[in-house]
């Protein structure tokens, strides 16, 4: 079997049926049976990747499916006691339970999942889908029906409400994304901002241009605006960032320092320095009061590119540290989650002495096969073709040899994760849309500003 072949077969095993329909794909397959209970679920995020799969190929009844399945699990939610339900909430995954002869779906909004962690870009990636499925399919009617329509209106107002802060990012708890485990990413990661800037310009065509949306839709535009330079200006670092960082005054005042958050030049790590070349650059994982967090993270900087929130001298330069720091970036199995892992004291205290987490492996520094195809897509997006063929012919070889680990162990990513699922589906489709985008065609802005397939003209 080819990898093609062997990606596809997974892919197509991996699908959940309700009713009769297709509507998910599971996120693990795990061959020897012992994968664990919550990876019987199909995640939302994980879909994304699937999603992807399936709409290039013109499979868009499986989308649509999903995308009303999770739509009507967010109707059904309940709020904690004590708690006034937000309305906008989507579920992290779900499953087709049969009980009694009868079929049902439960979904997981983070009240079973492990660390009982929040899952806030399961909101994200449902409305960058529902926009997706609409550009792809041309099918317009399925996000102008009513209870569509209601339920962006119900994500945005809980979005866009007020919070305890003024800053345009949005405030999130430990473990709301990909990385769904304490690890420090609490506050304001990266991931997460991009996510949300690549929804709030999804909203500009999912929201119909009625009087009932156009106070809401005129908040998301501005709020995209305030979002996407507040990142370019304080998430942006390279060699003259690091030198203004470096020579920060503190306990700075009023509205005119230049220091707004008050870091501390003392907390710029001592590799940073030496790692980032002088003509490269990236979006530093995490701002807030006090805080920088320099580690890099893969997803974030390179959706930032897909989604143009970035410059395109700055998207660039981006890809220009992978080709940099490839092996420590891309290493012999794509793709580092983040960069470097965290080790020691504070290993211990910011994951709370996970054993999953433990140095260069799973979150902390470990190697995804998920996130291939968005390095393929951003490399493409700014004319790096070379780069995007070399990471995808590495993956090639280690992928469908080790049978589609969830991830991979060590400083270079030679060794397979040692408590990862075989067999991972978001690795295989994660490949297979990296194979698509690479052979296809180009990924390009849409209508909304984020990621679309442009099909390559052949002469
Ligand atoms: C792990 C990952 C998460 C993923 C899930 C299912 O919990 O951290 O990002 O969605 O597995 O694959």
């Amino acid at each position: 079997m080819t990898p093609l072949e062997s990606a596809r077969s997974l892919l197509n095993a991996s699908i959940i049926e309700y009713r009769g329909e297709p509507v998910g794909t599971v996120a693990a397959m795990d061959p020897s049976g012992l994968v664990a209970d919550n990876y019987q679920d199909c995640f939302v995020r994980d879909f994304a990747a699937s999603a992807l799969v399936f709409l290039s190929q013109g499979e868009t009844a499986i989308v649509r499916n999903f995308l009303t399945v999770v739509m009507e699990l967010h109707q059904r939610r309940h709020a904690a006691e004590g708690h006034r339900l937000n309305r906008g909430v989507m579920p992290a995954s779900f499953r087709v339970v049969h009980e009694k002869g009868k079929e049902t779906i439960r979904a997981d909004f983070g009240d079973r999942a492990i660390g009982r962690v929040t899952p806030v870009d399961s909101i994200l990636w449902w409305l960058l889908l529902l926009d997706l499925y609409r550009s792809s399919s041309g099918d317009a009617e399925l996000s102008a029906g009513d209870d569509f329509q209601c339920t962006i209106r119900e994500i945005l107002e809980m979005l866009m409400g007020e919070g305890f802060e003024e800053f345009p990012t949005l405030l999130v708890p430990d473990g709301a994304f990909m990385i769904d485990r304490r690890m420090g990413v609490y506050g304001h990661p990266l991931e997460v901002q991009i996510l949300f800037y690549g929804a709030l310009s999804a909203v500009d065509d999912l929201l119909l241009d009625t009087p009932e949306n156009q106070l809401i839709r005129e908040l998301a535009v501005k709020r995209r605006q305030s979002l996407r330079s507040y990142i370019r200006m304080y998430y942006w670092l390279d060699l003259s960032r690091l030198n203004e960082i470096h020579r920060f005054n503190n306990e700075e005042f009023g509205h005119d320092s230049v220091n707004v958050f008050n870091v501390y030049p003392e907390s710029i790590p001592d590799w940073l320095e030496e790692w980032l070349p002088g003509d490269c650059g990236y979006l530093v994982g995490n701002i807030g009061p006090g805080r920088m967090d320099f580690r890099f993270f893969a997803a974030g900087n390179l959706l930032a590119v897909l989604f143009g929130v970035v410059y395109r001298q700055q998207a660039e330069h981006i890809i220009g540290l992978y080709e940099a720091r490839w092996d420590e970036l891309v290493g012999a199995a794509p793709l580092k989650i983040c960069y470097p892992a965290l080790e020691g004291k504070e290993w211990r205290l910011l994951t709370g002495s996970d054993p999953k987490n433990v140095a260069w492996s799973y979150h902390n520094g470990g190697s995804w096969p998920a996130l291939l195809y968005s390095l393929v897509g951003a490399a493409l997006s700014v004319n790096r073709r070379d780069l995007a063929g070399r990471a995808l012919q590495q993956a090639e070889v280690a992928l469908a040899r080790d049978n589609w680990p969830e991830y991979y162990d060590g400083r270079s990513g030679r060794l397979i994760g040692r408590r990862a699922n075989l067999c991972q589906v978001w690795s295989a489709a994660g490949y297979l849309y990296a194979h698509h985008v690479y052979h296809k065609g180009q990924l390009k802005k849409s209508e909304s500003g984020n990621w679309a397939l442009q099909e390559r003209q052949e002469n």
